[in-house]
């Protein structure tokens, strides 16, 4: 595809820095809405962030209702429940604050798209969402995609509609000071995971080329500080930056082989997200350097390599020393032996069926390269 085609739309408006958070009833009273239905995990409530998010609400005469159910990796019996919670409570907007899950849980309640007997009673799609994020790194403040577990088959599937994309985000980076070290790393790598599966992709068009390639060198520049002070607010608000970017990128642009593999890996070995992708990056990377050199090269260059004197090839490798390196200074040298991963065969199995990922992957795979990668990652 030339990169002079392309269609340019964010659906999400983006209200960004450091106590926009104060915007939050402004934009409900937008919507002329009145009960608010915040969708929250325990951790959020733990860490005070919800008082924040209370103390707004009550300077206005909203009524609100909290359902603090969300799990990481939400599954369809949450989603479930939080529509009956809905409809119970007769809300007319939602509110998600947390990380990727409680955002995706409130996608999901809205599009109802997991009960359709349920979703006949109500025009569930019409309410309002608004995302707050806690996190850096899922993207999922801003993207019209969710990611949902079944339980029982213990199986991740991914939805992407523009319906599911939230109305507004309020991406305020305060609201990301007390999270810790390790989930800081783990995010920031998830939004580097977006930034270059988004940059290299299939799909790829100039305007998200910019943002993607933009958020790489936010990662580069604040993820080792992010993790290493989390007080450190310009570190956050580039962080905050990161994952907005490769949200935006990867809604329009798609993913590639580090979700897929990392989809089944979370799912059947429940290990967090960010840490499959980082686990594997640097050797999906390695794989699909000859479908694009020049790309895999730019990404050394943006992590301040210099390559004037390398090949093509050369600097593409140096690129992925480059990921190893800060994947090792963040405190995430871990492999796949750590977390007993085995069925590589099964894993490569529903790693081929992820075809929403796939589709956009820059080069071609077979079974027997997903395996492959799996080995060099154990
Ligand atoms: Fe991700």
């Amino acid at each position: 595809m030339s990169l002079f085609n392309f269609e340019f739309q964010i659906k999400t408006k983006i209200i960004f820095g450091e106590n926009k958070i104060e915007k939050l009833n402004d934009s409900l009273e937008s919507f002329g809405v009145k009960r608010i239905m915040l969708v929250v995990d325990k951790g959020i409530i733990e860490a005070g962030l919800i008082d924040k998010v209370e103390k707004i609400l009550k300077k206005s005469d909203f009524e609100y209702f909290i359902f603090d159910q969300v799990k990481p990796d939400p599954t369809i019996e949450i989603v479930n429940s939080g529509i009956k919670f809905l409809l119970e409570n007769k809300v007319d907007a939602l509110v998600a604050v947390g990380g990727g899950s409680p955002i995706d849980t409130a996608k999901a309640i809205r599009a109802s798209f997991s009960n359709v007997e349920l979703a006949d009673k109500i025009s569930v799609d019409k309410l309002p969402l608004i995302t707050i994020p806690t996190t850096s790194g899922s993207g999922s403040e801003v993207t019209k995609a969710v990611v949902i577990k079944d339980e029982n088959t213990k199986k991740k599937f991914a939805v992407a509609d523009e319906n599911l994309a939230p109305d507004i985000s309020i991406v305020d980076p305060i609201m990301t000071k007390t999270l810790p070290p390790q989930l800081t790393a783990i995010g920031g790598m998830d939004a580097l995971s977006h930034c270059i599966e988004s940059y290299v992709s299939h799909a790829a068009v100039l305007p998200f080329e910019m943002i993607a390639t933009k958020g790489i060198e936010m990662v580069k520049n604040y993820l080792r500080p992010a993790v290493g002070n989390g007080n450190n607010m310009e570190a956050r608000a580039g962080m905050s930056l990161a994952s907005l970017f490769g949200g935006i990128s990867l809604s329009n642009c798609g993913l590639g082989l580090v979700h897929a593999i990392s989809h089944p890996l979370g799912g059947q070995f429940n290990i967090p997200h960010g840490l499959a992708n980082t686990m594997i990056l640097p050797y999906v990377m390695e794989f699909n350097i000859i479908a694009n050199p020049a790309k895999f090269a730019n990404i050394a260059y943006l992590f301040g390599v210099n390559i004037e004197n390398m090949t093509e090839m050369e600097a593409a490798c140096k690129g992925i020393e480059e990921i190893k390196k800060i994947k090792k200074d963040i405190g995430l040298d871990y492999s796949l032996n750590d977390f007993g991963v085995d069925k590589f065969e099964y894993i490569a199995e529903l790693a081929l069926k992820e075809k929403l990922m796939l589709k956009s992957n820059p080069r071609s795979i077979e079974k027997k390269d997903i395996i492959k990668i799996l080995r060099r990652a154990y």
